[in-house]
């Protein structure tokens, strides 16, 4: 069919707010760096360790078992009391599982549930950046308005309440926000996260805060939010499998929060995807079980990565605060002279290693790139060699 047949163009046919929402900044490098053969990609935040193979056997257990049918809509419940269990030995969290918790397809959908439900048409939420490529456009596509706040390297890129009050306005509903920080790694203090729960509360707000990498933090504790005084009530808590467990494509994750919401977020989730993948579910719960060996291996390995991209950069001249947590480094590019965006490109054409320009996820970002230290130790030194000959060569 041809657009004369359709008498209009295909444009027209797609809401307004999608036009809103553009492609997100990573994918051309993902084109330009998928024709290079020798390219390093330090871009994909994804963990590049295979699911252990006690979890994927787990999971083919649940399809040689007939386990295939789906499961109840908030996730089986072997899961939901694990995974209950889980929360409240590391963080003394305590959901119910019948009424507080639904498993997910990854946080991903767990934000497509908590927007849809909480967001009327131009409804504010406060969103730090820079952030995650979707926060933004999940609050955008729900209805609502995304608000930014500008995180700060002189704060290590924390986010603070100070940051935050000015930007709240009648039609504010929450705050949301991800700690440990992708792009930047950065996590947030136990001092900062109390005060933002106080200013939630001074003005009645939610806060919504995805966990995603509660596991990978480095020389410090995780914060868990609903766990400091008087914010579980008001959190929605997000979690998931995908990094802290290196189960990326088994796409599952999780809310917690308080039964009122949850049945809201429950009738998204179950007329959008009824319920998330049973075989993922049957390899979350033993990750659950038998997960935590690999989890340390993992973390320790990050930690030495993270400990070589960040010596490396600041020695290179690439000034980078240090990441206390998830698996990035987001060093500033500014005394190159070139903004994020210029180095990025310049250094994979040059040398072939693709990193992320910060821009792509917001305001602050501009003058950084995104390191993702996915990649084995021994490529990660090749990378940064050629970065650092790309940097010393000066003359871009
Ligand atoms: C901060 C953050 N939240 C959520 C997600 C999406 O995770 P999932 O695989 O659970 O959908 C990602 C993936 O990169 C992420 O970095």
């Amino acid at each position: 069919m041809t657009n004369t047949q359709l008498q209009t163009n295909y444009q027209d046919f797609i809401a307004e707010r999608i036009h809103k929402v553009p492609f997100s900044g990573i994918r051309k490098f993902f084109g330009i760096a998928a024709k290079m053969p020798n390219v390093i990609s330090l871009g994909i935040g994804e963990p590049d360790f295979p699911t252990p193979n006690p979890i994927t056997q787990a999971g083919f257990d649940a399809v040689f078992q007939k386990n295939i049918g789906y499961t109840a809509n908030s996730g089986l419940i072997e899961l939901r009391e694990k995974l209950s269990e889980h929360l409240n030995n590391l963080y003394g969290v305590n959901y119910d599982v019948n009424s507080e918790m639904i498993i997910t397809v990854g946080v991903s959908e767990a934000m497509k549930c908590v927007f849809s439900a909480i967001c009327n048409e131009g409804d504010e939420i406060i969103v730090p950046t820079p952030c995650f490529v979707a926060y933004e456009p999940e609050i955008i596509f729900a209805g609502g308005v995304p608000v930014t706040v500008e995180c700060k390297l002189e704060n290590n890129f924390e986010l603070t309440a100070e940051d935050i009050e000015p930007y709240i306005t009648p039609k504010t509903k929450a705050i949301f926000f991800g700690f440990p920080c992708n792009p930047t790694g950065a996590v947030l203090s136990r001092e900062n996260a109390l005060k933002i729960v106080q200013l939630a509360e001074k003005h009645n707000l939610l806060i919504i805060s995805d966990e995603i990498y509660d596991r990978l933090v480095y020389g410090t504790d995780h914060v868990c939010i609903p766990s400091l005084p008087n914010a579980r009530e008001r959190t929605v808590l997000l979690g998931g499998f995908s990094k802290d467990y290196s189960m990326t494509g088994w796409r599952v994750g999780y809310i917690c929060a308080n039964p009122d919401l949850m049945e809201a977020f429950s009738k998204i989730h179950q007329y959008c995807v009824m319920s998330a993948p049973t075989i993922s579910q049957y390899a979350a719960l033993a990750a659950l079980q038998i997960g935590e060996p690999f989890v340390k291996q993992m973390h320790d390995e990050y930690d030495r990565r993270r400990k070589l991209v960040v010596s490396s950069c600041n020695e290179m001249g690439l000034d980078c605060f240090e990441p206390k947590g998830a698996f990035y480094a987001f060093p500033s590019v500014a005394k190159t002279g070139m903004n994020g965006d210029d180095f990025a490109e310049k250094l994979l054409l040059d040398q072939e290693v693709a990193v992320i320009p910060g821009s792509a996820f917001g305001k602050g970002g501009e003058n950084h790139v995104r390191i993702a230290y996915c990649k084995s130790y021994e490529q990660i030194e090749i990378a940064l060699e050629r970065m650092r000959k790309f940097v010393e060569k000066g003359n871009y």
